[in-house]
């Protein structure tokens, strides 16, 4: 897969406009501000392919990304931002969690997170639901750049040792946007998600 390859086809208000279910997807999703659209545009090397924002909730639609042979990147909106109204909350997650049902072609989760505060309900609540449809999880310690080595080894060490109470395929990597850190990781483990 050439991630450099990757272009926008289309933003959806919901998951019924996503393109048909065929190919192969991956998606992003985490709390709003998490650093979803950058680490996708480092991912693809492209420096406004996503969106980015300093105010939280920017990307309110699913963009939708093509690479190469049918597959796809999905940045999905980000949850748990204070303002949004609690029916629409709940509307969302309900769509999210649906979406990680039945969508045939999504070959795995990225869960972003700021390493400053990870791990929230809704990002478990997320990792749960994926791992009941059997999808592997990839947990992502975004903005790894604002800590002290020390401080980030300290959480990955932390969030390592709760994985295993998710009882599912979920494995975590510390990541920078602004340093480029966890890049060859990210890389290897969407390869391997989209070779299978
Ligand atoms: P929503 O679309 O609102 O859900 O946000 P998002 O998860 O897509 O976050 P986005 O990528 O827009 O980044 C949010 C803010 O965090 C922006 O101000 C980014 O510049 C900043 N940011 C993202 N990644 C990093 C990083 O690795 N390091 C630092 N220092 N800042 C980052
Ligand atoms: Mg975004």
């Amino acid at each position: 897969v050439h991630f450099q390859s990757a272009r926008f086809i289309t933003s959806a208000p919901d998951i019924r406009h996503l393109p048909a279910d065929e190919g192969l997807e991956v998606a992003f999703a985490g709390r709003s501000n998490a650093g979803k659209s950058s680490a996708l545009n480092t991912l693809t090397k492209q420096k406004s392919l996503a969106r980015t924002s300093k105010t939280p909730g920017r990307t309110q639609q699913i963009n939708v990304f093509s690479l190469d042979d049918g597959r796809r990147l999905i940045d999905l909106p980000g949850y748990g931002f204070a303002k949004v109204p609690l029916a629409m909350k709940h509307k969302w997650q309900q769509a999210l969690s649906e979406y990680l049902q039945k969508r045939k072609c999504l070959r795995g989760l990225v869960v972003l997170m700021d390493i400053r505060h990870p791990m929230k309900d809704l990002d478990q609540e997320l990792i749960h639901w994926a791992v009941e449809s059997d999808l592997p999880v990839l947990v992502v310690l975004t903005k790894a750049d604002k800590l002290k080595s020390g401080a980030r080894k300290a959480t990955l060490m932390q969030i390592q040792e709760a994985l295993p109470g998710f009882n599912g395929d979920v494995q975590v990597i510390t990541f920078s946007s602004l340093n480029k850190s966890g890049l060859p990781d990210l890389e290897r483990i969407l390869q391997g998600w989209f070779s299978l």
